[in-house]
């Protein structure tokens, strides 16, 4: 019998290496003749992991993290019929049927019949549909056909792996902010948060033709990693408000587009920025963009929280000024990013040298043993976007 690693989450601030399973071509009693099994050459940490890690959610421990996964197909079901053995793939990190309805629109983060409690789900992670993560050696992948992202052509996929390991999540989901933030040529844009999904989203910004990207965040390293590739900075830490730091570098507090990628654990501004104020990004997105703007909100709002910070905030009641974005005529995108309908677009432009996303969000690549210590510095801001590496190939092209 095969056998498996992964990594678990073991309470709040604890994940461990574990012995595992192999996967099979199943979910319980629910067959996965549709699914593939892959060994892992990518598979990241992310934002959405920590929330769990940080015992922000109801995750139960034991659970397998990850569902920012990256492989190469050695075992395809029978009905399995155009991914093929030996193909090198994207997995979006939403599975998705390819047959209800939602799929049927292009709306893959909510899947109808992947998760029995609620409309979408993902690998490794707390209420969606349980289906073991990815931060492994091997793992299990269903409705292969319709889910999986073949790259073209597996020397060229691993020259730029790094890159293309994050189209299993957050380059989607930080292009997919920007998107429906309506960023196009020339706009001027604010996005909130430099961890790696603002990051990612300020260089799509920047990939749609923005003129000004604007990247506010309280870690000095992710401000620094911003600017690294062409972003202004917006320290939150300081006594100028968000309008000032603005105005200062476009000459009035107004940006046309803005972007969340905080989400539920955001902290205040200036004298508040230690403190957490989870409708604070929400506020400050409706004060600064300009009427008739959109907003891309692509960070992660909660139904559950235990760690909320009042009773309204564990159930994921906030104080958003609402009045203020509907005076202004402010559309709002929320929700998982449907990840399929961006990944290949986005292949072509790495494989194609027209973006450099690796570089942007810093990518960094650990091994499966070094998880606890990578959830570790990512929890205290590192300004890297970690890898792991559970077969040793990345080590070998890095
Ligand atoms: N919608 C999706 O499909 C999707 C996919 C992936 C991640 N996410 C979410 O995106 C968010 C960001 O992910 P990440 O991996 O970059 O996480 P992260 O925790 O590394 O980054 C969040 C950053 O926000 C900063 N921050 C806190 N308060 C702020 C404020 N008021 N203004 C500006 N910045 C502030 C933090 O200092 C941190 O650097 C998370 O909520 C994550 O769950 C959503
Ligand atoms: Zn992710
Ligand atoms: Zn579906």
């Amino acid at each position: 019998m095969a056998s498996n690693r992964g990594v678990a989450y073991m309470g709040s601030g604890n994940v461990e290496v574990q012995s595992i399973d192999y996967p099979k071509l199943a979910l319980g009693d629910r067959k996965c003749d549709h699914g593939v099994i892959l060994k892992i050459v990518a598979t990241n940490i992310c934002g959405r992991d920590q929330h769990m890690v940080r015992g922000r959610t109801t995750a139960p421990t034991g659970l397998i993290l990850g569902h920012e996964i990256t492989g190469e197909v050695i075992e395809a079901g029978r009905d399995v019929e155009f991914i093929k053995v030996g193909d090198i793939v994207s997995v979006p990190f939403n599975i998705a049927c390819g047959r209800c309805r939602n799929c049927k629109e292009r709306k893959t983060g909510i899947c109808e019949s992947v998760n029995p409690a609620r409309p979408g789900a993902a690998y490794g992670y707390v209420d969606m549909g349980g289906w073991v993560g990815g931060q492994a050696e091997y793992v299990m992948c269903p409705y292969a056909d319709f889910n999986l992202l073949k790259f073209p052509d597996r020397d060229q996929a691993m020259a730029k792996i790094q890159d293309l390991a994050l189209l299993s999540d957050i380059f989607p989901t930080g292009y997919h902010g920007a998107v429906t933030a309506g960023v196009t040529t020339g706009s001027v844009v604010y996005v909130a948060g430099g961890g790696p999904v603002g990051l990612a989203c300020a260089a799509s910004c920047h990939l749609l033709g923005a003129a000004v990207v604007i990247v506010g965040d309280m870690i000095a390293d992710r401000l620094a990693q911003a600017r690294s590739f062409g972003c202004e900075t917006v320290d939150l830490t300081q006594g100028a408000s968000i309008e000032e730091q603005i105005a200062e570098i476009v000459g009035e507090p107004l940006v046309d587009c803005a972007v969340d990628c905080v989400g539920f654990e955001a902290r205040g501004h200036g004298a508040d920025s230690a403190v957490e104020q989870p409708a604070t990004v929400l506020n400050a997105l409706m004060t600064i963009t300009r009427a008739g703007g959109a907003l891309g909100i692509p960070g992660l709002y909660v139904t559950e929280d235990p760690g909320g910070v009042d009773d309204n905030a564990k159930f994921g009641r906030l104080s958003i000024r609402i009045g203020l974005g509907w005076a202004k005529s402010h559309e709002f995108t929320t929700g998982q990013c449907p990840v399929m309908k961006y990944h290949r677009q986005l292949m072509m432009a790495i494989l194609h040298d027209k973006v450099q996303i690796a570089k942007a969000v810093n990518a960094t690549v650990i091994t499966l043993d070094d998880a606890p210590s990578g959830y570790k510095d990512f929890d205290k801001g590192a300004a890297k976007k970690f890898i792991f590496d559970p077969h040793g190939v990345l080590g070998a092209v890095a």
